[in-house]
């Protein structure tokens, strides 16, 4: 089992808290892995077959797949496994927060400080979109805080995702960032951005990824979520690496015209609205220098998947608080930049699976021209 690798910021976790945790871990490994690959024997056995007699034909959209799938027991017990072990793993992180209350936010604060820097604004509210549902049932959400200096959200997505994902994202929950860099070697061999930008930093393990990528350049990483923001300045500090954390909306930044010539977010798209989504990359046309380019990464992409498995992936927007999933696959993003002043040439969507292992992603590749 992958262990996460702990920094300065980490919170501290004792034997019986992590026994809880790799406890769930390891059950949602058995559930996201034995279990729910039932649900495709199911689905071409009995699911299929039974609206095929009724219908005379199979399911043509995701919605009548996840219909049809709702009424079998096999995909409602593993949908009620799914449910739980998704609670369980906020469960397991916030008894062990809980227990140190003010020292886990003293012990974010103590870290020491360097060259980067942490600009947090009040007047940048979460939208509604990130507030009206605890987004993946993670209680209080991004944004929540209640004391001066909270940073109890950041470490709980900090631990609860590397749960949540199984270790699959690697020790420092980076694996996305290596995908994206792998993928700007492979188009655009030897580009040395000078200045980049991380949209939707969350805890900012991706936007360290970069920064390790490129020692020379100045990153910026935004965020909407103030306890998110402060726990990921630390975390970067901890870890050495200069990076300006700020609060800011995607949709509308503070930042000057063309001041990034790279500019990604990582799983981003899939929480925003289809609204802000393209305020969001109406906004990196803006920041964008000519030359530059944009990597927006994220796994719902319908057009070339079935409808049952668009069923599965849609399964989230039913059940498991992600009100954007099924919209974002539906949405032609290549089209979105076009419309936002990218022009069709270049502005493409290409699966991840053609530079690296991760054949759940898709990245919207967006240039500028020089
Ligand atoms: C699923 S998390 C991903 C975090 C990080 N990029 C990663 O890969 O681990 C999505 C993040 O996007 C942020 N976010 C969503 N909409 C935003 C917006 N309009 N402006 C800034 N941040 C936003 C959320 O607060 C959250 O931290």
């Amino acid at each position: 089992m992958t262990r996460q690798a702990p920094h300065g910021a980490f919170p501290e976790i004792s034997h019986d808290e992590m026994a809880r945790q790799d406890f769930v871990l390891r059950l949602r490994e058995y559930v996201a892995g034995d279990i729910v690959g039932g649900n495709d024997t199911v689905y071409k056995h009995a699911v299929e077959p039974a609206f095929e007699r009724a219908e005379g034909r199979k399911p043509a959209t995701r919605k009548e797949a996840r219909q049809a799938m709702e009424r079998h027991p096999y995909h409602q017990a593993w949908g009620s496994l799914n449910r739980a072990t998704q609670e369980m793993i906020w469960d397991s992180v916030q008894g062990s927060l809980d227990r140190q209350d003010d020292a886990l936010n003293q012990r974010v604060k103590n870290v020491g400080k360097s060259n980067g820097s942490l600009r947090l604004n009040p007047a940048v509210k979460a939208p509604r979109y990130l507030t009206a549902v605890d987004i993946h049932c993670m209680p209080g959400n991004y944004h929540t805080e209640s004391t001066e200096d909270d940073a109890y959200q950041g470490a709980l997505l900090d631990r609860g995702a590397f749960i949540y994902a199984r270790g699959q994202r690697g020790p420092n929950h980076d694996s996305f960032g290596h995908d994206l860099l792998a993928y700007l070697e492979k188009t655009r061999p030897g580009f040395k951005p000078k200045c980049i930008l991380d949209m939707g930093s969350g805890a900012g393990q991706v936007t360290c990824a970069f920064a390790e990528a490129f020692p020379d350049a100045e990153v910026h990483a935004i965020d909407v979520a103030a306890p998110l923001l402060r726990y990921g300045h630390k975390r970067a500090a901890s870890l050495g690496y200069d990076v300006h954390f700020s609060q800011q909306n995607a949709e509308a930044t503070d930042f000057e015209d063309e001041s990034f010539d790279l500019i990604f977010s990582c799983i981003m798209m899939h929480e925003t609205s289809s609204k802000a989504l393209r305020n969001y990359v109406k906004e990196t046309r803006r920041l964008l220098a000519p030359g530059g380019m944009a990597l927006h990464m994220d796994f719902p992409h319908n057009h070339d998947k079935t409808p049952y498995v668009q069923a599965m992936v849609d399964w989230s927007t039913h059940n498991n608080a992600e009100p954007f999933i099924g919209t974002l696959g539906d949405t032609d993003l290549a089209e979105v930049a076009v419309q936002s002043g990218f022009s069709h040439n270049t502005a493409v969507v290409i699966p991840m699976s053609t530079v690296t292992p991760n054949n759940r992603m898709y990245v919207l590749d967006a240039r500028k021209p020089a």
